[in-house]
């Protein structure tokens, strides 16, 4: 493990300047992806996920047990690592401690199974307290996921109930070391130190509500030991309910490598937008001996980045040659036929409820409580919402799209809040945007801005009912979530 506890919970600021002189320098590499891994049978991997309440005391929360709710006994978040070609077989068993919290796991990002989906009652049944659901796939893509749980997900997913998925077999090269780097935030009430409402009014009406105490791998600031000026890979996952991060690094060289876990041709980490459930994987050549470099966060306030952990060199230099991150193999996403797609609208908007709460002074007022404790709909994909995912009742799906058919989706943000717009079972490419301009580049997330219109494009090559959301949880819950079907 290279990680070290660290126990300090001041916030740490970086100089600004330094920031953006990091950001004036763009060096070149090689860019061109190594061909796809070959993909044999391979073998199967079993795991045992039993949801329970588990008191445990992180590093992050000094020393006191809160009362989390996790898949396993032991290192938290729990990590599921399998070799591309190889089958997962979960099993998850429910043994949370209210009578009617039934819950499931949803494989963020793998293009599988619609019956291994995880969406309850739209491809399986809630796993209720005292069940078992198994759960079989074999993933396609290498890369960097995660798993959460899909129900009652704002507190579920608050109280840390998910881990990390990583397939392996997409590097040509060993890296000298390879770090997961789980961020997210706990919501904690100062006064009493336990567990705060993961759900509030004025968050879910907002930008969601966001968490009190900012970690790593559930460290504050966390050391990060590497071995000194080795090529090392991190992979980021966002996995915050609420948090949207503009992430940078700070005293060492670092490159873009893959992309909510698909291989991009490298390119210099300058920042990087994160909305929730958002993944990227970076190269990184690490500092000398004793040297240290700083991964931040600047998206709370530009002048004043925010340190979330710091990286230090140790032992003797790896490496010698010019930073030039070897490329990751490329995936085998079906390439979009753009002559022949179908084009779809999507408009994410917020409901005149939602309006109204945006708008209202008194936010904790009688006004607020009238107007939104009956209908928490707040938000809309297409003029619709769908707030209620415990309900049986399905809407009807947004569309019917042809199995092996070409889309392109176009995406609208009427809002002034950021959406990060998720769809199962399928991997998007982005085509263009009028707001930014990124590389082309593959997500199953795609963080919308305030005025953003974005265009990405697929394969419906997966046949079954899909979920297509957005992933701050709040919004999701209150209405921003629907589902398409491919046959
Ligand atoms: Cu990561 Cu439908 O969610
Ligand atoms: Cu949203």
């Amino acid at each position: 493990m290279l990680t070290r506890r660290q126990f300090s919970a001041g916030a740490v600021t970086l100089a600004a300047s330094s920031v953006l002189a990091a950001a004036a320098e763009r060096p070149r590499y090689t860019t061109r992806l190594a061909p796809p891994a070959d993909v044999g049978p391979g073998t199967t991997v079993r795991v045992q996920l039993t949801a329970a309440e588990r008191p445990t005391a992180l590093s992050c929360f000094g020393g006191r047990p809160l009362p989390m709710w996790t898949f396993t006994e032991g290192a938290w978040p729990p990590v599921v690592r399998l070799n591309i070609g190889d089958e997962l077989q979960a099993t998850l068993e429910n043994r949370l401690p209210r009578p009617d919290e039934s819950t499931s796991i949803h494989w963020h990002g793998i293009r599988l199974p619609n019956d291994q989906d995880g969406v309850p009652h739209l491809v399986q049944p809630p796993v209720n307290v005292g069940e078992t659901f198994h759960y079989r796939f074999t993933p396609p893509d290498c890369g960097t996921y995660f798993f959460h749980t899909h129900c009652n997900t704002v507190e579920q997913l608050g109280r840390g109930l998910q881990g990390t998925l990583i397939i392996d077999g997409d590097a040509v090269d060993s890296y000298d070391a390879d770090v997961v780097l789980l961020m997210r935030d706990w919501i904690i009430d100062p006064d009493t130190g336990q567990f705060a409402s993961f759900f509030t009014l004025r968050g879910a009406g907002r930008a969601g509500t966001y968490g009190t105490l900012r970690t790593v791998n559930g460290m504050v600031n966390p050391e990060i030991l590497l071995p000194a000026a080795g090529d090392c890979r991190l992979r980021l996952i966002n996995s915050d309910p609420t948090r949207i991060m503009k992430i940078g690094v700070k005293g060492a060289d670092a490159a873009i490598i893959a992309i909510d876990g698909i291989a991009v041709p490298p390119f210099p980490l300058t920042l990087w937008e994160m909305g929730p459930a958002m993944r990227i994987d970076l190269a990184l050549r690490a500092p000398q001996d004793g040297g240290r470099a700083s991964l931040f966060d600047i998206s709370q306030s530009a002048s004043a980045p925010r340190e979330l952990a710091y990286f230090k060199g140790q032992g003797f230099s790896r490496r010698t040659s010019k930073f030039d991150p070897a490329p990751l193999r490329a995936s085998r996403i079906p390439e979009p036929d753009l002559n022949n797609a179908t084009r779809l609208n999507f408009i994410f908007d917020a409901t005149d409820s939602g309006q109204a709460l945006l708008e209202a002074t008194d936010v904790l007022g009688a006004l607020l409580s009238s107007l939104c404790l009956s209908a928490k709909t707040f938000w809309t994909i297409n003029e619709r919402a769908w707030p209620d995912q415990k309900n049986p009742k399905l809407p009807a799906p947004f569309a019917v799209l042809d199995r092996g058919a070409s889309y392109v989706f176009r995406m609208t943000n009427k809002s002034q809040f950021s959406h990060p717009i998720h769809i199962h079972g399928h991997t998007f490419k982005l085509l263009g945007s009028n707001k930014q301009s990124l590389p082309t580049h593959h997500m199953d997330t795609l963080l919308l801005l305030p005025e953003e219109t974005a265009e990405v494009a697929f394969v419906a090559d997966n046949p079954g009912d899909w979920m297509f959301h957005c992933h701050v949880i709040e919004h999701q819950e209150t209405g921003m979530m629907g589902y398409f079907r491919v046959a």
